[in-house]
């Protein structure tokens, strides 16, 4: 949805920018285009292989302060305070990468046999396989249904259970066979294989991913410079939820709520890239100082 988002953020020569999903770059590769001369972009992520690929992939950008750094977003306010500067726009473009899903040693695909780890950051934190390893039936449950609208949970988190008194669980493919010893062949839906609920739920529980986030939406909104532009594009109904709430309740505090009804991508786009099919784009504008 780049379009969208151009039309959104107030991108203009000398303009202040953070994007604070950098990803492989494809949005900052647009938004430099539009800041320059003068302009300065800080581009976050807190996946250092992503960080690598993006600055590859940047390296000859020009005529922009460019600023990449290792960071999650949660502490973008560090970030400009540390630049001593206020944003004029702000992108979180959430979720995870198609370079992240591919890469069989992350282990965020059911497609790909793969270590089951599923952490963003691998510097920190549990990997999926232990937290699975590790959690209750209910514990399991939980994030399934919470994270994933999985209404197989608790059949899931049953079989999980199951497999590890067995032996430990170690790879996506425990993972999948878990879910498909739980959820009967005709009850499965055609469209989608029917990990995938369960696989981002796990990734979502894994990285904390909704965790904070209400207090990251106000943090990243009062970083913004007057008339300054937040843009969140969420991929998961909770994420949504979120973001709607935190800016329904800004609207009117010095903010306006620019998309009362969320953006979402055209039926062309989603037959280009079908990963974009939940994407939904919400903004927020700073009205006063
Ligand atoms: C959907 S992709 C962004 C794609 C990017 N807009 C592009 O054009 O290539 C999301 C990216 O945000 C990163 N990410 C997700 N949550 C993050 C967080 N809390 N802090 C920093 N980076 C995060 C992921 O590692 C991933 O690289």
């Amino acid at each position: 949805m780049v379009e969208e988002i151009l039309e959104v953020l107030p991108l203009r020569p000398g303009a202040v920018v953070v994007d604070g999903t950098l990803g492989l770059g494809g949005h900052t590769s647009r938004f430099v285009e539009l800041i320059k001369p003068a302009g300065v972009l800080i581009g976050l992520d807190w996946d250092e292989s992503m960080l690598a690929l993006a600055r590859e992939r940047l390296s000859d950008v020009q005529d922009v302060e460019l600023h990449l750094e290792h960071r999650d977003f949660r502490s973008i306010g560090e970030s400009l305070t540390e630049h001593k500067l206020q944003a004029d726009g702000i992108l979180l473009d959430l979720g995870l990468n198609s370079a992240q899903v591919d890469d069989p040693t992350r282990g965020m695909s059911f497609r790909e046999e793969g270590p089951l780890d599923m952490r963003m950051d691998r510097t920190k934190g549990e990997p999926a396989a232990a937290m699975l390893n590790r959690m209750s039936p209910a514990q399991i449950e939980q994030i399934l249904w919470d994270f994933g609208d999985e209404r197989w949970a608790k059949a899931i988190a049953k079989q999980i259970v199951e497999r590890r008194k067995r032996t430990p669980l170690q790879k996506t493919s425990d993972l999948v066979d878990s879910v498909l010893a739980a959820i009967p062949a005709k009850a499965r839906d055609k469209r989608i294989h029917p990990a995938t609920r369960t696989f981002q739920a796990v990734r979502i529980a894994v990285n904390g991913e909704l965790e904070g986030l209400e207090e990251a939406l106000e943090q990243a909104a009062a970083c913004l410079a007057p008339e300054g532009v937040l843009a969140v594009l969420s991929y998961h109904s909770g994420e949504d939820r979120t973001v709607k709430h935190v800016f329904r309740r800004l609207d009117g505090e010095g903010f306006s709520d620019l998309l009362r009804k969320p953006q979402t991508p055209s039926d062309e786009e989603v037959r280009r890239n079908p990963r974009a099919r939940s994407a939904k784009l919400r903004a927020l504008k700073r009205t006063t100082p």
